[in-house]
Order: C-alpha cells, then structure tokens, then sequence
C-alpha cells in the first residue's frame, strides 16, 4: 500500500501514555478529596443507599470502622451528617452528632480532619433546613441561624477541625463565627456552601439523611432558601458575601452542572480555597450507568472529578473519594 506521509500536529503530544502523563495542565491527589459519611442514631446494622454503591446509612459502629478503612485507602478528611433519632421543630438536641464527632476525635485524633455539616433538614420533623412559622409557609432567618450557631458551637466543642453550614439561611456565616470565638474555638475553620443551588440532584442524600420535605407544612420544597439555578448571579454575591463574613473555605454545589459558576467564583475570588461538591445525584448518575455496563466507573468518576478541578476547585467532596487514590493511579475497580 503506498500511504501518503504523516502529517502529525496535536496528536503527537497524545501517542503515547508516558507524554500524556507528563503533558498533564490538571493532577488530581486524593489529598483534595472530603469523604461524606451519614450517622444515624439507633440503627443498629448499617444500611446502604439507592443508586450510591459503597455508602451506607451507618451506625455509631460501623462509623468509626468505615473511617478507619477510609484511612487505609488514604482518605483522612471526612464530613459528617449526623441522622438524630429525635425529631423537633425548634430548640434542637445536637448532642447525637456532637457525640460522634467526639467519638471520631477520640479514635483518630489528629491523623483525621473531620468537618461537620451544620443543617437542620435531619432534625426537623418537616425536613426543611430551618425553623418554620406558625403558618408553616415560611422559614424563619433570624431563628433559624441562632440554631445553627448553637449547632456550630457545639461541634466545634466536640472536636471538628471545620463546620459547613448547608442551610442557605442568610447572615449564618457571622452568625457563626461570632459563636465559634464566643466559645473559644476560634481556630475552627468555616466551610461555606456558598453557591449551594436549588437542585434535583438531592434525591438519595435526602434518603440517606431523613431531610426530604415532608408532613402538612406548606413549603413543598427548598426553592425559597436555595438558589435558582438560573441566576449565577446570586452565586457571586453570596460568595462575596461569605468570604466578608469570615468563611474560610467557600463551596459550589452541585458540581458539573455549575462547572461555569464555578469557574466564575474562582476567577472573582482567586486566594479563596474553592471546593466543589459532587452531590449524591451526580453520584448515583455514574453508578447506575456503569451498574448498567454503559461506563467504565473509575473512568467516568476521574473525569468528572478531573472536570471540577479544571474549573477552579482545589477541594473535591465525593462519595467516591474512597476510591480516589486507587482510580487516580490508574486501577479499574
Ligand atoms: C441539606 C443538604 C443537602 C445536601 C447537603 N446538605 C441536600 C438538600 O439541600 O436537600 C446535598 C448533598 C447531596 O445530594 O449529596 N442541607
Ligand atoms: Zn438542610
């Protein structure tokens, strides 16, 4: 056959496994990774969770055995939900979550960085993120963030290194900090979901957590407090807004459905850490098309992830990030 000469241009930084390697603008360790973990109080064997393969509803037990098998994957930074059994519409009990993170701190001590989600949606008998009034048709800001300072408090007390108010109530992030250095904890760090948005990609968190919106309140759902996710707009201005009020990490959630807003955030406020949270959606999405051999797993998460960090995050929350050292090496299962 006489083929005609190759003419090679931007292939030729691809031929070959090594020069790809070596090419690479975007590393990813799983040193940026925060692992999620739910903590459900009087489960007695832990449960799994639709559509996410390798994460559980655990139990006090199975908590602290799942951070120790975390560990040996390399995973050290963690995020607690904790599930209190307890169910109430104001004045809240944090004692169930506060006492796991004590837990966790007592086992492990510093070769863990442990921060703690600060919500209500798992303590509140309806299943939104705040106090609701008397009418039920309406969340209550200002009684809602003392709620969460008390929240706050009281994990940092327990021994987090990071509390991460999820809530979306406005003034939280003050209110926060002000709480944290009132009660002598003010090296606790402040990881603020900043451009959290009103997303449907919530479903099998909601499950895992108790939060979905339920019972006879008349908020079916959270479109009052979270951000519509057709204005990017009120993303920049709650980012701004938060770094002012003292956060010391700022989040975009979910991740590759606002991997523009994050890219956005990240150039407004370069010096700022910026996390990205892959959400329980985004999760199960890949599971369930590789469950169904229509992905390869590790591939389809490394890209997604790789996408996150090309967009401007330096910290990846995922359910996968106890797979991330083994995927990010190059393993397949
Ligand atoms: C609730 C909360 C949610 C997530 C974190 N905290 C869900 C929601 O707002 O309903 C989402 C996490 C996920 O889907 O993985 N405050
Ligand atoms: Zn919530």
């Amino acid at each position: 056959m006489n083929l005609p000469k190759e003419q090679l241009g931007l292939r030729r930084l691809r031929l070959n496994p090594l020069t790809r390697e070596l090419v690479r603008e975007v590393r990813l360790s799983h040193e940026q990774f925060i692992q999620p973990h739910f903590v459900v109080e009087g489960l007695k064997e832990r449960e799994g969770v639709s559509g996410m393969t390798d994460v559980f509803r655990e139990s006090c037990d199975s908590l602290l055995r799942q951070v120790e098998a975390d560990l040996e994957q390399g995973v050290n930074k963690l995020l607690l939900f904790g599930v209190p059994a307890k169910k109430a519409e104001s004045d809240f009990d944090f004692d169930f979550t506060a006492g796991q993170l004590a837990a966790i701190r007592k086992q492990f001590g510093a070769d863990v960085w442990i921060s703690a989600d600060v919500c209500l949606c798992s303590a509140t008998t309806h299943g939104h993120c705040g106090v609701i009034n008397d009418m039920g048709d309406h969340i209550l800001n200002t009684a809602t963030v003392g709620q969460l300072a008390r929240a706050a408090a009281a994990f940092a007390e327990a021994g987090a290194d990071c509390v991460a108010p999820s809530d979306m109530m406005d003034g939280r992030i003050a209110a926060i900090r002000a709480a944290l250095d009132a009660d002598h904890c003010e090296r606790t760090l402040i990881m603020s979901y900043a451009a959290k948005f009103h997303s449907g990609l919530y479903g099998p968190f909601r499950e895992a957590a108790d939060s979905a919106p339920r019972g006879n309140v008349k908020l079916a759902d959270r479109a009052t407090y979270q951000i519509d996710p057709a204005r990017p707009g009120d993303a920049l201005a709650a980012a701004q807004r938060d770094a002012a009020e003292g956060a010391d990490i700022l989040m975009v959630k979910p991740g590759l459905p606002y991997l523009d807003v994050l890219a956005q955030l990240k150039n407004e406020l370069p010096t700022c850490p910026w996390a990205a949270y892959e959400v329980s959606g985004e999760y199960a999405a890949i599971e369930l098309l590789a469950e169904r051999g229509l992905a390869d797993r590790a591939r389809a998460h490394t890209e997604a992830w790789t996408s996150l960090a090309r967009a401007g995050a330096s910290i990846i929350i995922s359910y996968g990030a106890r797979h991330a050292k083994r995927w990010l090496s190059g393993a397949t299962t």
